[in-house]
């Protein structure tokens, strides 16, 4: 049978798009153009939240392979950076949604109380695919969690409450997939599965230190020099304080016990990729993770963003849902951080001319595999 030519209407369903913007009322003859636009900008940015979390879920299976091919990881970064826009594409609709002042939003507000972006189920699931733990949440100050948020009236699970819980039970989280992958770096040569490689990390580790504290000691002579007297030994403290931390950090110190060994490996294949990025073989990685950062830094602006938007249009009231506002947004932005790791090993990075010396770099030149 002949296939009808395809329209533009029917394969993007304008008249089906066009025909969500009625409120509750289900009529959107009724509305201001204000709420038309309140409206419409939350549906484009849930819009855009889905192709994020489809992009998530791509590179989470990515690294979630027990083998991630070399070649494999360009397909990431470029779902990274992607990942990255839209986030930068929602944090740009701000400006347009203060366009509406005070009063235009106040003439409609009552009506959504207590319905609230705290509701997104989708930046629940990013969040929650990322690897931000429940543990980490900031409670809104009453007894319910996040999830609770997401019930219907009466208490039963709603589709959006129905999606969170999907979303914790699809595991694991990028962290943790990238972590394992991470794990697996050889450093120096040396392998996890390898005898000795213990030996050969905490080497690099030492080795590093050593470097880093010479590295702090100089620029602290430097500092030194053209301070007042009376500054030295703060100056000495802060800086020998900032070595120490360096140590305590790559030898994770602050980790259980039982943890440490895996952490510490972690923890110096990061150091490792992006101090020798040079190698043929790390240069991919350390593309991975500069858009990780980049991603996390575009979520961190988009809550940022979010946070002064509502303080013009709303001030420092109540929000719908019953949190303090702009204070528990501006708390969202400061400690919701998923890949602390990634973060924290950029104060320990040295010019080049600073870093210890490779003995093996022949495992790192390119290796082409079958795709
Ligand atoms: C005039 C416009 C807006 C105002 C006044 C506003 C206000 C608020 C407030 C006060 C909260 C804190 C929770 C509460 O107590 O309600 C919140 C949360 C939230 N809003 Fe908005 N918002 C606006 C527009 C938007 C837009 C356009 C988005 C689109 C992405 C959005 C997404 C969210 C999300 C995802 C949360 C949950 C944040 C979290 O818990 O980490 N909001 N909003």
């Amino acid at each position: 049978m002949k296939r009808r030519p395809a329209t533009y209407w029917d394969y993007i369903k304008t008249e089906e798009l066009l025909a969500l913007q009625t409120g509750l009322d289900g009529d959107e003859s009724g509305l201001a153009n204000d709420e038309v636009m309140f409206i419409v900008i939350h549906q484009i940015d849930e819009l855009w939240f889905k192709l994020v979390l489809r992009e998530l879920v791509a590179i989470r299976d990515l690294f979630a392979a027990e083998h991630v091919a070399e070649q494999s990881l360009s397909t990431a970064v470029r779902g990274l950076r992607r990942t990255e826009l839209l986030f930068r594409q929602v944090s740009s609709h701000f400006a347009l949604m203060e366009t509406l002042t005070t009063r235009d939003y106040l003439g409609f507000r009552d009506k959504l109380s207590p319905a609230s972006g705290f509701q997104s189920a989708q930046l629940r699931e990013i969040e929650i695919l990322l690897g931000l733990r429940a543990e980490d949440r900031i409670s809104l100050g009453n007894e319910n969690s996040y999830l609770d948020a997401l019930r219907h009236e009466d208490g039963t699970p709603s589709p959006a409450f129905r999606r969170v819980v999907a979303r914790l039970e699809d595991r694991p989280p990028l962290r943790e997939a990238l972590t394992s992958w991470l794990f697996r770096t050889p450093i120096n040569g040396s392998t996890p599965d390898r005898d000795g490689d213990e030996t050969v990390v905490r080497a690099f580790v030492d080795d590093y230190v050593r470097a880093k504290r010479d590295d702090l000691e100089s620029v602290l002579r430097r500092a030194i020099e053209d301070a007042p007297e009376d500054e030295h030994s703060r100056l000495t403290q802060r800086y020998r304080r900032e070595a120490e931390n360096a140590r305590a950090f790559l030898l994770a110190e602050d980790k259980p016990e039982a943890e440490r060994a895996r952490s510490s490996r972690i923890r110096a294949a990061l150091l490792f990729i992006e101090s020798y990025r040079e190698l043929p073989l790390l240069a991919w990685p350390r593309e991975v993770l500069d858009a990780i950062v980049a991603l996390e830094q575009a979520i961190v602006i988009f809550r940022q963003r979010h946070a002064r938007m509502v303080e013009r249009v709303i001030g420092r009231r109540t929000g719908t849902g019953g949190s303090a506002g702009v204070e528990y947004l501006d708390q969202t932005a400061l400690r919701y951080r998923v890949f602390h790791d990634i973060w924290a090993v950029r104060t320990l990075l040295m010019k080049r001319e600073r870093l210890p010396r490779l003995e093996h770099t022949e495992p790192y030149g390119f290796a082409l595999e079958e795709a």
